[in-house]
């Protein structure tokens, strides 16, 4: 005789297997869940300071009424103005209220989250014509995708149909744009190292976030795949484009892309890395590890520099923009993201990082004891560029590590306990194999070679990646049947979208939080 809970541990270890992702799985899991719930019925700080700012916002209130829209832009356009503070309020509520269903079990809060999710699913239809339409595709994309998947338990949220319009809409929107976009498909792409890294970084997370919800190994691979060894900036190690050696330590510092351009948006790439980073290690992958921990190398170098102090710099150009020094303009950015990469590299997996440290310490100090999250630190887009809530989700004590460590499948015990301050010729490390665990096949189509001519080939920025055989395969995949009759029509001055002009440049450290998109 089976018993029915045998039966269901069977379903349930048959189900994981078909899919092999986890859920929740994006960047909140149950383990996480389970510590702050702890936190909070101990009223420990800084979970309850934190959480006691997130159920006060207007955005966290069960009260909260969506404002989808048929069309958004994040710019004027044909003299309306922008709206697209419509998408990022509600996709800021529809997390935050996800988080208060998964924390304190509140079904109000679940259905709000729920609507909000299911109107944008029946109303929205189009995205902008600009570049800018990769923006919101990106960043709110993932967001979006994030309250979903904390509703995946929501049992109302399917039976309802929010879910599925939120799917279908999300499809066509989002993805085939995130796709699109990553496949360089755009006009302004004939330069695929067109756009600054946080273009990419935001489209990989929100295909990738995609791809885990829908339990889609073939878009999750390509993510993943388009982080270790993609062309555009995005890529790892073009996001993080040189390796330079830190005066008086010689330790490893990573030089980000957009170094030479402002802090503001190079603080971007750090948040947006925390968010693929933390989403690929809920599924067992991980790419802070990634080719020496990469993404720490970079951190490092950005921490010092914004902290007040000198960093190495090598002249940088991808054909379109060119730098010869650091960009003092918007030093001392904060956003949140640090408590994320200070709790994995320094207490997950041991590695040291000085400057992150620091760098998390002033973070929580400028935005008054703990990390904020959208809706909680300012308005403009820069403050909802991220999610947020940091020092709610990541702070971990001590005590904490072992319990965080021992839920991430297999890869954090594998992964050696590389310092930062690697010399410059790199060894592998396990973290840069392939994923042994997914097995589902893939989508495999041909990619036309560039087919726009000027690719300009005589400044190139740094060796290529050399490509494994899969990742050039799988990042080849193509969305044509999706993006089919949305394929955008750009006007001709829109090819500097990517790099908006640097007004609000202020330098003024400590604390003035300053923000960029
Ligand atoms: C996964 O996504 C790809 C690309 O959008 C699609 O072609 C494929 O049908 C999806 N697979 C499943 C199982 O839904
Ligand atoms: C960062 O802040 C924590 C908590 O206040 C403190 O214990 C730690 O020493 C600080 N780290 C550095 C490097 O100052
Ligand atoms: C790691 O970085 C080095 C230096 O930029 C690069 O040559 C190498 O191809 C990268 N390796 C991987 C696996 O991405």
């Amino acid at each position: 005789m089976f018993s029915l809970q045998s039966v269901c541990l069977y379903l349930f270890i048959l189900s994981s297997l078909v899919s092999g992702f986890t859920h929740p799985g994006l960047l909140v899991s149950d383990a996480d869940i389970v510590r702050i719930k702890a936190k909070i019925s101990a009223r420990k700080n800084p979970w309850q300071a934190s959480w006691d700012k997130l159920v006060a916002l207007e955005y966290s209130q069960p009260s909260y009424t969506d404002n989808a829209v048929a069309s958004v832009h994040r710019g004027t356009v044909d003299g309306v103005a922008g709206n697209a503070d419509l998408l990022w309020h509600d996709a800021a509520a529809a997390f935050n209220l996800a988080l208060r269903w998964k924390i304190e079990g509140s079904v109000t809060c679940a259905e709000t989250a729920s609507n909000i999710l299911g109107a944008w699913g029946r109303t929205l239809t189009s995205l902008e014509v600009s570049d800018d339409q990769y923006l919101t595709a990106g960043l709110q994309g993932y967001q979006l995708v994030n309250a979903a998947e904390l509703l995946r338990d929501y049992a109302p949220f399917e039976s309802s149909g929010n879910a599925q319009y939120f799917i279908a809409m999300f499809e066509k929107i989002f993805l085939a744009k995130n796709l699109f976009f990553l496949n360089h498909q755009a006009p302004s792409e004939h330069n695929v190292r067109h756009f600054f890294a946080n273009w990419e970084l935001c489209n990989m997370a929100s295909a990738m976030a995609y791809g885990i919800y829908t339990d889609n190994v073939t878009i999750y691979d390509f993510a993943v795949d388009y982080f270790k060894a993609g062309d555009g900036n995005g890529a790892i190690n073009n996001a993080i484009s040189n390796l330079v050696s830190e005066t008086g330590t010689s330790a490893t510092l990573g030089q980000p892309q957009e170094a030479g351009r402002d802090q503001g948006h190079t603080g971007l790439d750090f948040q947006l890395f925390g968010v693929v980073a933390q989403q690929a290690w809920n599924q067992g992958d991980d790419l802070y590890g990634y080719n020496s921990s990469r993404i720490l190398l970079g951190a490092e170098y950005y921490a010092r520099y914004n902290l007040g102090n000198d960093v190495p710099f090598e002249p940088y150009t991808n054909g379109i923009v060119s730098y010869t020094a650091v960009s003092p303009a918007s030093r001392g950015a904060i956003r949140p993201t640090w408590e994320l990469l200070y709790a994995h590299y320094v207490q997950i997996k041991g590695l040291d990082a000085p400057w992150t440290e620091l760098y998390k310490n002033h973070t929580i100090e400028s935005m008054g004891g703990f990390e904020g999250g959208a809706g909680s630190w300012g308005e403009g887009s820069g403050h909802y560029d991220g999610l947020g809530w940091g020092s709610l989700l990541y702070h971990l004590d001590v005590a904490d590590v072992p319990a965080v460590s021992s839920t991430v499948p297999a890869v954090s015990s594998t992964v050696p306990a590389v310092s930062f301050t690697l010399p410059s010729s790199h060894s592998t490390t396990t973290s840069d194999l392939p994923s042994p665990s997914r097995t589902a096949s893939r989508i495999v189509q041909s990619k036309e070679p560039a087919t726009v001519a000027s690719v300009s080939k005589s400044v190139p920025v740094e060796p290529q990646a050399t490509k494994s055989e899969e990742t050039s395969r799988t990042s080849t995949l193509l969305a044509s049947h999706l993006v089919s009759g949305v394929h955008p029509t750009l006007g001709p001055a829109l090819h500097t979208s990517c790099q908006p002009p640097i007004t609000k440049t202020v330098y003024q450290l400590p604390t003035t939080i300053i923000v960029y998109d």
